[in-house]
């Protein structure tokens, strides 16, 4: 859905993307994460053509999105992070705004408003005044607006940023709805936590550039220390320990008490025929569970100062 070569980006002398490469299949949900001045915003605009980029390629579904950046439009929806100011404008006019501006206009745009409306979950809130409401609402408001036109690629730029933790569940939920709408999301955000449990995947970027890029699941499994197995055992735990270090994709364990710690390499289904392998052989085991991976651990531990030194 996104391909993007080799993307330069300089203001005056300072290099904001530096050889950017990035690729997105159809149907990802997207999390472009950084620390602030990164380069999300900087890369998101150029693909949205609202920023030239100094050099690099841009394709969008194919298309190449430099030279044609009134054709790729239509395909996106691009949320900003900043939300402008709608003296006198009331939620539905905003969204006939908008739908206008893409020649949606008439019936078919109130009913298309209406079912955004719906969707985020503001229905009750058409004839309020845009700067009457609350950040999360407005925050709801704008991404209905960026599907007015039925977009297939969302680009949504800090969607949950200084949200409380009710709207920013609320901005989640309807992501999911989004996503399981086949579309391509893109969310970035500065925060790893608030993006981690609802993309399919993630790239982060520190000055220019992606330092990690790949499934949430790859990037789980692949980092070091990768999470450990717990198994507890009632009874044989001899035969347990025996058959634990046979297999080749235990490292390490330790015992404590009735419970074994395993350092683990394997994927689930390795986890599974060990579990099966364990009850096969008359272990009694009564709990067997792999540690959740700890996402932040692993952004730390890559993006920390040695890695710095070494990009
Ligand atoms: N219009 C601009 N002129 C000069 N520098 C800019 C401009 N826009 C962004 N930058 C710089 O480029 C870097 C990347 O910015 P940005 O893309 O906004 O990062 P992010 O969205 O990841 O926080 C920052 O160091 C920022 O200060
Ligand atoms: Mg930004």
């Amino acid at each position: 859905m996104l391909q993007i070569n080799k993307l330069c980006k300089r203001y005056g002398k300072f290099q904001a993307l530096n050889n950017l490469d990035l690729s997105i299949p159809k149907g990802e949900v997207f999390g472009f994460i950084g620390p602030n001045g990164a380069g999300k915003t900087t890369t998101m605009k150029i693909i949205c053509g609202l920023l030239s980029a100094t050099s690099g390629e841009v394709y969008v579904d194919g298309i190449d999105a430099i030279k044609n950046k009134k054709e790729i439009k239509r395909k996106i929806g691009y949320m900003p992070d900043f939300f402008g100011v709608y003296d006198n404008l009331k939620a539905m006019e905003y969204m006939e705004f908008y739908a206008s501006m893409y020649g949606i206009v008439g019936d078919g745009a109130r009913k298309t408003c209406r079912e955004l409306m719906a969707l985020v979950n503001l229905s009750d809130k058409e004839d309020a005044y845009v700067d009457g409401l609350s950040r999360g609402m407005k925050q709801r408001l704008c991404l209905a607006r960026c599907l007015v036109h039925n977009p297939e690629l969302l680009i949504l730029d800090e969607p949950a940023s200084g949200l409380d933790p009710r709207a920013r569940f609320e901005v989640k939920e309807i992501l999911k709805n989004l996503s399981s709408m086949k579309k391509t999301i893109i969310i970035s955000s500065h925060i790893l936590p608030e993006l981690a449990e609802m993309c399919t995947s993630i790239g982060v970027m520190e000055r220019g550039h992606l330092v990690i890029n790949g499934s949430i699941d790859d990037i789980l499994m692949n980092a070091k220390g990768s999470s450990p197995l717990h198994i507890q055992i009632v009874d044989n735990q001899e035969t347990a320990i025996r058959l634990l270090k046979e297999n080749p994709a235990v490292e390490k364990l330790s015992i404590r008490n009735d419970e074994i710690i395993v350092s683990y390499m394997g994927t689930e289904q390795d986890e599974a025929n060990l579990l099966k392998q364990l009850i096969l052989n008359d272990v009694a085991v009564s709990g067997f569970v792999r540690e959740q991976g700890n996402l932040e651990n692993i952004f730390m531990e890559l993006t920390g100062p040695k890695q710095k030194e070494a990009v």
